[in-house]
């Protein structure tokens, strides 16, 4: 098998020290699986601000265009909060999802059975989570046209205004990606919308229901945004997948995050159509957490989100599952052992750092 080529942006804060020790893990997992991997590293975000004035060169985006699959750390800090915001390190994500058209962000929550106490929820509520997020991520409100702050009634106030937009093809395809991820799974799609209000959501809802009937061994269900943030805190074991807009994948994804105790355990993936060297999608990898600023630099950040975004990686842009079950098995199996960072930390269990949980992770494999 060829080298599968590997673009790392590790970002800002606690994000390069997590990547250096996640890839040590990865180089251990892959060992004799015959997938071999070339990383090149480059600048995202605040740190790529700090060198070329920008969150993200072209330079980097066509790197990033040309690899079979980007990692990321995060990016963002206090130092760069103050930039106007077509500025900011945020900026980075946006141009690198809409550059490489990463339009499917699959969120997984799944609750790992030694952090069930770490949940703010009762145990019996969120005991045997296992849902995933399926975000659109290059349309809607983010991006949507016309939007800007202009002066009205000859400069006396002003009006801020951004626009959701969804066409068939993009809410097509998403929905796509649902469906297709749910018949691995419990062959349940929940598509959430605010169709009661907006025009966008009755063409998304007409538009789903539609794909639907190409895949009638998977039950569709629709349901209101405020409806399933509710249920999502009420009884989050109904969902499989949840199928929904950019905006409102933003709001749902960090909610379901908390549910399963910490989101410094979650990963994430970006997809877009354009496959890879080896026939999968290429895509972008990521933890779902921030760049964590208070802890960069201490070695205590958890390593375990990107460890498992990596297992993502390696699941859908490298087709290896075998590899990718391997670590998730991994860093349960270091759990399970009770060692715990500090994000995750209870009374009578093991605190460990970044470096150590990695090693653990890595004797595990
Ligand atoms: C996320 C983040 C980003 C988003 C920000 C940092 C631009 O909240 O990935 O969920 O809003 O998409
Ligand atoms: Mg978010």
């Amino acid at each position: 098998m060829k080298k599968a080529k590997i673009l790392v942006l590790a970002g800002d804060g606690i994000g390069p020290e997590v990547m250096k020790v996640s890839i040590q893990v990865l180089e251990q997992a892959i060992r004799g699986s015959g997938l071999r991997l070339e990383f090149e590293e480059d600048l995202a975000g605040g740190c790529s601000i700090d060198k070329h004035g920008i969150p993200l060169t072209e330079e980097t985006l066509k790197k990033a265009k040309k690899v079979d699959a980007v990692l990321l750390g995060a990016v963002g800090g206090l130092a760069w909060d103050k930039l106007p915001h077509e500025k900011r390190p945020e900026r980075a994500l946006l141009s690198l999802r809409a550059g490489l058209k990463l339009f499917a962000n699959l969120r997984p929550a799944k609750i790992i059975p030694a952090l069930l106490s770490a949940s703010t929820l009762k145990e019996e509520v969120v005991e045997g989570i296992d849902l995933l997020v399926v975000r659109e991520l290059t349309g809607g409100i983010y991006f949507g046209k016309p939007r800007g702050v202009k002066e009205i009634k000859g400069g006396l106030e002003k009006k801020g205004f951004n626009t959701e937009v969804y066409s068939t093809s993009e809410i097509e395809r998403i929905a796509r990606v649902a469906f297709e991820a749910a018949r691995a799974r419990r062959k349940k799609v929940m598509s959430v919308d605010k169709a009661n209000i907006l025009e966008s959501s009755i063409l998304w809802r007409e538009v789903v229901t539609g794909l639907g009937r190409e895949y009638p061994d998977v039950q569709l269900d629709h349901m209101y945004v405020d409806n399933c943030a509710m249920q999502l805190v009420r009884n989050p074991k109904q969902f499989d997948v949840i199928v929904t807009t950019n905006m409102f994948g933003d709001i749902l994804s960090d909610e379901a995050a908390m549910l399963t105790g910490s989101i410094g355990m979650l990963p994430s993936a970006s997809l877009g159509e354009k496959k890879n060297r080896f026939g999968f999608p290429s895509g972008m990898y990521e933890p779902v957490h921030g760049s964590a600023p208070d802890i960069a630099g201490k070695g205590v950040a958890n390593p375990l989100a990107t460890i498992l975004s990596m297992s993502m990686m390696v699941r859908h842009s490298l087709g290896k599952d075998e590899v990718a079950r391997s670590m998730e098995n991994a860093v349960e199996a270091a759990l399970a052992k009770d060692y715990r960072t500090v994000d995750i930390f209870e009374e009578g269990k093991k605190r460990v750092g970044t470096e150590e949980m990695a090693e653990i992770v890595s004797r595990e494999l």
